[in-house]
C-alpha cells in the first residue's frame, strides 16, 4: 500500500512556505496533522519537522481523482501534496502560525503511506502519560515541542564541535569496550565470548584514555562521548548519557576555566542569544557548603545557611550538645514570612530534612504575638533571642535549625532552602545562574570503608598550597585542583588538573590505601604510560544532556534524549533489558543464578 515517489521531488519543507512562494507551484511531503471539512473545502494541516502549513482541496473545482484521494486522508497519513501557493484572505490569516499568511491550493495528492489511528493525538497541547509517550517515542518525537528540544540539542552539539575545533582541539573516539576501573558509580559489564569469565566494562567516562592521549602529544582532545553509569536514576541522571569531554596539555586551572567560560558563553549566545558576563563567579567549596549547604549552589534566591554553633555552644540541650561534641555543628535557615505556616506543612519540611539523614529539625516561629518554638523548653527567652539575632530573623519569619554531623546539616538545610524557595516561588524563571565551585576537598572520609577516598578520581592533583600537607599525610584539609561549573543549582560540568608527577601519584595511592600491586592491577596501563613523558595536563567534561535540559527549560533529562530510559533503567519502547536465548548465554559461558522466589 502507498504510492511510490516515481521521481517526484519535494520542493521545500512545510515550515518554509512563505509569501515568497505565492503563485509558485510546489510539492510538499509530510504527515497529515489534521483535516477539517468546511462547505466544499477540505483543510489539511500538513506537518514535517520544519512546521505545519495549511493545504486546501476545493471539491467544487477539483478533479474526481483529487476528491477521492482527499476523502481517504486520515491523521498521520504520509502524503505528497502538489499545488500552487496563494495568499490567505485577510480574515483567514493565522498570526500564531509561521506559515499563517499563505496556503497551498492542492491540485494533486499522492498517498505515500497510510496510518493506523495513533495511540495519542500528535499535538503538543494534548497531555499524554509518560509511559505512553515513551512506548511510542517515535510518535512523541513528531510533536513539535518535543522535536524542538532535540533540534536545540543538535545546535548545542554543533556549536560545541565548532568552538572546540576552532580552538585547535582534535576529536578522537575512545573505546566503548574497555576495562573496569570504577569511578564512583557501578559499571555496566559486557561478557566476553572469547575469554570466558572475563568482562569488558562500558566507560563511565573517557577519563583514562584522554589522559593517555595527552601522553601521546595530542595537546588538545575533545569528544562528544557516550558514558555509562549504573546508578539510581533521577530527573537529571540517565544510565547512558553524553559528555562534551575535553583534555588539554601544558595548562593550569585558570586556563581550563577561562576556555570553558568562553565555551559556555558562546553556546548561550549562539543557541539562546543570551550574553553571559565573564569571568564567571568562583565560590570555594567550603564557602558553598557554609552558605548554601551544597557544592552545586542555586544562588538565584537569597536564603543562606547560618552557623549558630557558637551561639548555642553552652547549651545543655542534648541534641545540640552531642552534635557539637562529636565535631558536628548547629546551623539554621530563615524561611521569610513563614511564621504562620500550618503545622502540617512544617512537618513536611521536617520530613524533607529527615530524608537527608537529619534526626530532626527544631524551629522557631516569630509570630506577631510572640515566639513559639519546639526548643523553648531547653532555652531561655534570651538564648532564643540570641539565636534569632544571629540568624537575622524578623517578625513573621520561621527559623529552621538542624544539629548533626556537618554533612547531614548541609544536606538537610541545603535541600530545605531549595524546597522553601519553590514553595514561596522565589526563583525567577528564565534566569541563568552560572558559577564555578572551586577548591574541592581532595579526599573525603568513608565511614563505610573506614579510609579516605578520592572525591573525584585518584589522578586529581592537590592544590600547590596544600602540597606539603599532602606529602606529609595530613590529608583532612587538602584541597584539589578541581572545579565544577554550576548552572541554576545543577552540576553542568566538572574537571581538574591531573597529577603528572610520579612521587605525587605514588603518595595518592598510599593515602588511598592501595598497595603497589593493586594500583598496578587497576591502573597499570596509565601508570606505565606516565613513565614515558607525561605533560602537565587537565580537562573537564560537560554533561551535554543536562546542558540541553537547562537551556530548553525541560523538566527532565529524558526530554532531551531521543530514546531515554525510565526510572528502573528500562526502555519502554524496546523492552530492554530483556532475557536472551540459552544459546547466547552458553556461548558466553554464563549461567543465570536463580533468585529465590518469595
Ligand atoms: P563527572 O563524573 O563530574 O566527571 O561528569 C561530568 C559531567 O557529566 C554529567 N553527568 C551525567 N549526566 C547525566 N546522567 C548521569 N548519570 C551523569 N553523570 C554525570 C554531569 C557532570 O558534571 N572524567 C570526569 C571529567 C574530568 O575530570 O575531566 C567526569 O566524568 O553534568
Ligand atoms: P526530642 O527531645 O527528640 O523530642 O527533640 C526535641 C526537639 O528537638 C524536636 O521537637 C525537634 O524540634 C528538635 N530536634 C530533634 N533533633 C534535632 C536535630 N538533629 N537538629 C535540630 N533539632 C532537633
Amino acid at each position: 500500500m502507498g504510492e511510490l515517489l516515481n521521481g517526484m521531488k519535494r520542493t521545500c519543507l512545510c515550515g518554509e512556505v512563505s509569501e515568497e512562494y505565492i503563485g509558485k507551484k510546489i510539492t510538499l511531503m509530510g504527515w497529515v496533522s489534521r483535516k477539517r471539512i468546511f462547505s466544499c473545502f477540505s483543510f489539511i494541516l500538513l506537518r514535517d519537522r520544519s512546521g505545519i502549513v495549511q493545504a486546501v482541496v476545493d471539491s467544487s473545482t477539483g478533479s474526481e481523482e483529487l476528491i477521492k484521494k482527499d476523502k481517504e486522508l486520515k491523521s498521520e497519513y504520509v502524503v505528497a501534496l502538489t499545488g500552487t501557493v496563494r495568499a490567505r484572505e485577510e480574515q483567514n490569516i493565522n498570526p500564531d502560525m509561521k506559515t499563517g499568511k499563505v496556503e497551498l491550493a492542492v491540485e494533486d495528492i499522492k498517498i505515500l503511506s497510510e496510518s493506523e489511528l495513533p495511540p495519542f493525538q500528535i499535538d503538543e497541547k494534548v497531555d499524554v502519560s509518560t509511559e505512553l509517550r515513551l512506548k511510542y517515542r517515535y510518535l512523541d518525537l513528531r510533536r513539535p515541542n518535543v522535536l524542538d528540544k532535540l533540534m536545540l540539542r543538535h545546535k548545542v552539539t554543533m556549536a560545541a564541535r565548532n568552538f572546540l575545533s576552532d580552538e585547535g582541539f582534535i576529536e578522537v573516539e575512545t573505546p566503548m569496550l574497555t576495562k573496569s576501573t570504577p569511578e564512583g558509580a557501578r559499571d555496566y559489564l559486557v561478557p566476553s565470548r572469547v575469554h570466558p569469565g572475563n568482562f569488558y566494562a562500558l566507560p563511565q567516562s573517557p577519563q583514562l584514555f584522554k589522559q593517555l592521549l595527552m601522553v601521546s602529544g595530542f595537546d588538545k582532545y575533545f569528544q562528544i562521548a557516550r558514558c555509562f553509569r549504573d546508578e539510581d536514576l533521577r530527573a537529571d541522571r540517565q544510565p547512558e548519557f553524553t559528555q562534551i569531554d575535553m583534555e588539554l596539555s601544558f595548562v593550569e586551572e585558570d586556563d581550563v576555566m577561562a576556555l570553558n567560560e568562553r565555551f559556555i558563553a558562546k553556546i548561550f549566545k549562539e543557541v539562546k542569544g543570551i550574553d553571559i558576563e565573564l569571568p564567571l563567579r568562583r565560590i570555594p567549596w567550603q564557602e558553598a557548603m557554609d552558605r548554601f549547604g551544597s557544592d552545586k549552589p542555586d544562588t538565584r534566591f537569597a536564603i543562606e545557611l547560618c552557623d549558630i554553633t557558637d551561639t548555642v555552644k553552652n547549651t545543655d540541650f542534648i541534641v545540640f550538645k552531642s552534635a557539637i561534641e562529636s565535631g558536628g555543628s548547629v546551623r539554621a535557615i530563615v524561611a521569610p514570612g513563614c511564621a504562620a505556616m500550618p503545622r502540617k506543612q512544617i512537618d513536611s519540611l521536617v520530613d524533607v530534612a529527615k530524608t537527608y539523614g537529619a534526626k530532626g529539625l527544631a524551629y522557631i516561629q516569630l509570630k506577631e504575638d510572640g515566639i513559639k518554638s519546639t526548643i523553648s523548653k531547653f532555652f531561655s527567652e534570651d538564648e532564643l533571642n540570641d539565636i534569632i539575632k544571629t540568624v537575622g530573623a524578623q517578625t513573621d519569619d520561621l527559623v529552621l535549625i538542624c544539629a548533626d554531623k556537618n554533612k547531614v546539616v548541609w544536606d538537610a538545610l541545603g535541600a530545605l532552602r531549595l524546597d522553601i524557595a519553590k514553595r514561596l516561588d522565589l526563583i525567577k524563571e528564565g534566569t541563568f545562574d552560572l558559577l564555578w565551585v572551586t577548591e574541592f576537598p581532595l579526599f573525603e572520609y568513608s565511614e563505610e570503608e573506614e579510609r579516605y577516598v578520592a572525591v573525584h578520581h585518584p589522578f586529581t592533583s592537590p592544590m600547590d598550597e596544600d602540597l606539603d600537607d599532602y606529602m606529609n599525610g595530613n590529608v583532612a584539609n587538602v584541597r584539589a585542583k578541581a572545579y565544577d561549573m554550576v548552572l541554576n543549582g545543577c552540576e553542568l560540568g566538572g574537571g581538574s588538573i591531573r597529577i603528572h608527577r610520579s612521587d605525587i601519584q605514588a603518595q595518592m595511592f598510599k593515602l588511598l590505601g592501595f598497595t603497589d600491586e593493586v594500583a598496578q592491577e587497576r591502573f597499570g596501563f596509565l601508570l606505565d604510560a606516565f613513565k614515558f613523558g607525561a605533560p602537565p595536563h587537565g580537562g573537564l567534561a560537560f554533561g551535554l544532556d543536562r546542558l540541553v535540559m537547562l537551556l530548553s527549560g525541560a523538566e527532565s533529562i529524558r526530554d532531551v534524549i531521543a530514546f531515554p530510559k525510565v526510572k528502573d533503567a528500562s526502555c519502554l519502547l524496546t523492552d530492554a533489558p530483556n532475557v536472551v536465548d540459552e544459546k547466547q548465554l552458553e556461548e558466553l559461558s554464563i549461567a543465570i543464578a536463580k533468585k529465590d522466589e518469595e
